[in-house]
């Protein structure tokens, strides 16, 4: 047997390799190691989420961000974004229409916009909260202070995404502004743990500056913290942002990527995501078919969702919600998975059981005299 099929047989086994191991095995992947990691990673999710895909509703509610990534094409420094808020109203309103398209996540997420206080977040959380009882909520803020990433739990956010990019010091220096640290990211992941939210990091593929050793670093990080979701994608390049004229990410090793994920971990909650889409006309499916069991169709209101660029060429911006829903799901009934509409919390968690539906039995009748 071949090296890498050693290697992605022991993975399947023991969850995790060693650094070199890992690189190695990116290094040097081939087509038929690619459908071998497929298979067992395929195998896995059946065996803990059958064919079921969970769906989450994603509701870009701002593109205004006081960071400046270099990657990202809402960064403050790119003067031709065209910039819009939604209104906490309007944010209710689209959960509204979501939760009528049977949505029972949302996901909200935005540039790290000031606009928005801690308490105005906590405000719109608890109102969605209390009109969509039935709802997991999921937060896609960005970095902002334990304090806040408390009251917002306080208020009913169950979850919270912050991708950490990469792992990597350097690299992370490379892709960011000299404000922005990893030591900041992996901070606020902690602090999102010890709060009790259900906790998804994850990274790009490809972006500039990435190797195969520094993929092993993202590897083995999240093997450490043990994350509830991940969430990777291929780079895209922007045309307005410092890396317009990068190459971008691969499809396959994003691919095989996700199968390395699923195996690491079986209950893992895995997107396929909007830019594997993006770069592939068919990618999302691919990315189920590789291991994912999670796809996050775009809730945004027509009149604003164009305006969400985080890269180019950006799939999904001219449909309606309800036309995204509807795609997605034929979409996985094609390859013979179906979306399933509950919250979709980890295997390992989710909201206490409902109370009893009956009342307790009466106590036994007194014994006749
Ligand atoms: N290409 C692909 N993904 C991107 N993201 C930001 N910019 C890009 C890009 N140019 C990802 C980041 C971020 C998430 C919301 O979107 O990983 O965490
Ligand atoms: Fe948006 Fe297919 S998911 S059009």
């Amino acid at each position: 047997m071949s090296r890498t099929r050693q290697l992605i047989d022991r993975l399947a086994r023991e969850r995790v390799l060693s650094a070199g191991e890992f690189a190695e095995l990116l290094r040097s992947r081939g087509p038929g190691d690619a459908e071998h990691l497929r298979a067992l990673a395929s195998e896995a999710r059946d065996r803990v989420f059958g064919k079921s895909v969970f769906l989450r509703g994603l509701l870009e509610f701002s593109n205004y961000c006081r960071n400046d990534c270099l990657y990202c094409g809402i960064r403050r420094s790119n003067r031709r974004a065209e910039r819009y808020r939604l209104s906490p109203e309007e944010i209710l309103e689209t959960c509204a229409q979501g939760h009528a398209l049977g949505f029972r996540t949302f996901v909200l997420q935005s540039g790290e916009d000031p606009r928005y206080t801690p308490e105005t977040m906590a405000g719109i959380i608890a109102e969605i909260k209390a009109s969509f009882p039935d709802t997991a909520l999921t937060l896609s803020l960005g970095e902002h202070p334990a304090g806040a990433y408390a009251l917002w739990r306080k208020a009913g956010a169950d979850r919270y995404l912050l991708r950490h990019e990469t792992r990597n010091r350097d690299h992370y220096a490379e892709l960011h502004p000299p404000t922005m640290t990893i030591e900041s990211r992996v901070r606020c992941l902690h602090a999102l743990r010890e709060l009790g939210y259900q906790v998804g990091c994850g990274f790009m593929v490809g972006s500039p500056g990435q190797t195969p050793e520094r993929l092993a670093e993202d590897l083995l990080f999240i093997h450490e913290l043990s994350p509830h979701m991940v969430g990777i994608g291929p780079f895209i390049p922007h045309k307005d942002t410092p890396l317009a004229s990068a190459a971008p990410g691969s499809v396959d090793e994003t691919l095989f990527l996700l199968g390395i994920l699923r195996l690491m971990d079986p209950k893992l909650l895995l997107p396929a995501t909007t830019a594997l889409g993006t770069l592939d006309g068919t990618g999302r499916e691919k990315g189920v078919l590789a291991g994912a069991n999670v796809i996050m169709p775009i809730l945004t209101p027509s009149e604003v969702r164009a305006k969400y660029l985080l890269y180019d060429n950006k799939i999904c911006t001219g449909d309606a919600s309800s036309a995204c829903r509807m795609c997605v799901q034929h979409r996985m009934e094609s390859i013979g998975h179906v979306v399933d509409t509950v919250r979709g919390d980890h295997p390992d968690l989710g909201p206490p059981p409902p109370p009893a539906l009956s009342a307790p039995p009466p106590p036994a009748a007194p014994a006749l005299q």
